[in-house]
């Protein structure tokens, strides 16, 4: 039987294997293993492949956002919009600040949060919106910037999932205060553990994020600010900067892969196929499609070597850490549907069309069947 793994990291890797182990044993010899050179090298080269000045490299996104969220003043008594169906790190990153998370539903055609719904929860105490660019695919970025424009609200892009996607042919993460990329091994550039970077079209407050993340301080021992640590690691980041020049093939690898899904499950009625915005080019961190009844579907295909995901089996209204808000089942009815019926299909840049192919079939064959049973 043919297997079909969700991620692939492996295949992914190896052919940059040998330099990557190379630049390790580099660093190891010199021993900089924090702020070392690959660091600033890593933080130029992505400032210019995103087409920005510069960028901080990070910990890991969840830091990143935190970080941005404290530098822009946002704290106790403020409220910030976000979309309820995203990973968690986007609403711990807000509720680490103090501020009140304010949850919103999404738009049932891309699963990001939805511009109309964001109007309506503005207050006074509103002080910022962050975007999720959730699965790589740009959120409705032309309304999001005219209610921040409206409302004088920070707007802050969640790009965690979506680094290399484009909103009118602009890199998501420009186009915003501030913009916020992960390097979690899984996402388009994923790295050898946590990392992330910070991208802001306002230098100062990009300064202010670098100091902030390395104890408030520009130089040694002169601290300017109370800080906290959150660093790119040297080898993390040489890491990064082998596989920087990569990005752009795998990113249309993962597009390629995509139109295929597109095209082999286009007429099985009983699924519903991610739809995209106009004018946008996604980067397909995440491949979801929605079907009626998950569990069957899902193990048919676990037992046909098909493994699949759920990103995410419950949006956090609905979870135990923000049970608090009091927002129970049936408050953000596209988001709680969505999670109730996503199942993501494998996606990463060494599938073959052969497993396109084959995952095509074997969901074909599942609604075949089903429908026979049902009958
Ligand atoms: C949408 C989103 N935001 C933020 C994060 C946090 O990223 P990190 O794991 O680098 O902290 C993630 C990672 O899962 C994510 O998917």
């Amino acid at each position: 039987m043919k297997s079909v793994p969700f991620l692939d990291l492996c295949t992914q890797y190896a052919p940059l294997r040998k330099a990557i182990l190379d630049s390790f044993e580099r660093i190891f010899d010199t021993t900089a293993f924090i702020n070392g050179p690959d660091v600033r090298i890593f933080e130029n080269a992505l400032a210019q492949w995103l087409g920005v000045e510069d960028a901080v490299g990070v910990s890991c996104a969840t830091d990143g956002l935190y970080a941005s969220l404290r530098m822009l003043g946002i704290g106790q008594a403020d409220e910030v919009i976000t979309t309820n169906h995203t990973a968690i790190p986007t609403a711990e990153a807000i509720t680490m600040t103090g501020a009140e998370v304010v949850f919103c539903d999404i738009r049932m055609d891309t699963c990001n949060i939805d511009p109309d719904q964001v109007k309506k929860l503005v207050t006074p105490r509103t002080k910022a919106l962050v975007v999720v660019h959730l699965y790589g695919q740009p959120a409705d970025l032309d309304a999001l910037v005219e209610i921040s424009e409206e409302n004088h609200l920070y707007l802050i892009e969640d790009c965690a999932q979506a680094l290399g996607a484009k909103y009118r042919s602009k890199n998501v993460g420009t186009m915003g205060d501030v913009g916020v990329y992960s390097f979690f091994p899984s996402k388009p550039l994923g790295g050898i553990g946590d990392g992330g970077a910070v991208v802001s079209r306002h230098a100062d407050l990009l300064k202010r994020i670098r100091m902030f993340c390395n104890h408030g301080r520009q130089n040694k021992y002169n601290h300017e600010m109370q800080g906290f640590n959150s660093r790119l690691d040297t080898m993390k980041a040489a890491m990064l900067n082998i596989a920087l020049p990569n990005l752009e093939e795998w990113n249309r690898k993962r597009r390629d892969i995509a139109d295929m899904y597109q095209h082999y499950l286009k007429n099985i009625t009983e699924i519903e196929l991610p739809q995209m915005l106009s004018s946008i080019s996604p980067v397909w961190h995440v491949y979801a499609i929605r079907v009626p009844d998950r569990k069957p579907f899902q193990n048919y295909l676990k037992n046909q070597g098909v493994e699949t995901g759920i990103h995410y089996p419950s949006s956090l209204n609905l979870t135990t850490a923000y049970a608090y808000l009091n927002k129970g089942a049936g408050s953000y009815p596209y988001a709680e549907y969505h999670c109730a019926h996503t199942v993501s299909l494998p996606m990463h840049p060494g599938i073959t069309q052969e497993d396109v192919e084959y995952v095509g079939d074997t969901i074909r064959r599942f609604f075949t069947c089903h429908q026979r049973v049902s009958k």
